[in-house]
């Protein structure tokens, strides 16, 4: 048994209300593309999962007028650092472990390289699985973002997703 489940991930009202800006039903896909992503890449799927889940909780809503204004956010945007700080923030308040929790923040703060100065990233698999299952589900426009579901559907999928995690890591990483 893991000491903290995707679940308990999900359901806390920061996740809640984070994932609430920046669009649940994403957070959830890029999680199951994480899941898939990780049994390819031999990679931990508890922290994979987590980690996409969690990684664009770092967003701001950048308006202007009422609307959202693309070139400001290419300008001024940070998510991945924000992200990674609030990510790390709320794993360690719900237990996780310490080591666990430092991959899976540094994995949301190298999920994209927008902010950063131009050149190459490189990234390791862990973090590699978690860029690739945000493009996975990334639409033009940042319509990904504006994608709705329910919370119930949303909880299965991560309730189904824990279940797989669980059986995954008692054959490899137990
Ligand atoms: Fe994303």
């Amino acid at each position: 048994m893991r000491k903290v489940t995707l679940e308990d991930v999900f359901v806390h009202p920061i996740t809640q209300k984070y994932l609430g800006r920046s669009g649940i039903a994403h957070a959830v896909a890029v999680a199951e593309f994480a899941y898939i992503f990780a049994g390819q890449f031999d990679v931990d799927p508890d922290k994979a999962t987590k980690a996409a889940l969690l990684h664009d909780v770092g967003h701001y809503t950048w308006y202007r007028d009422g609307e959202w204004d693309y070139d400001m956010y290419k300008e001024n945007d940070i998510h991945a650092i924000k992200g990674a700080n609030r990510a790390h923030k709320l794993l360690v308040r719900i237990g996780e472990d310490p080591q666990a929790a430092k991959e899976i923040a540094v994995a949301i703060l190298l999920h994209t390289d927008s902010y950063l100065p131009k050149g190459s990233l490189e990234r390791q698999p862990l973090q590699e699985v978690v860029a690739f299952a945000d493009e996975a589900d990334e639409q033009a426009g940042g319509k990904h973002h504006y994608k709705t579901i329910s919370h119930e559907a949303a909880l299965k999928r991560i309730q189904a997703l824990d279940t797989a995690i669980e059986q995954k890591t008692a054959q490899h990483f137990g």
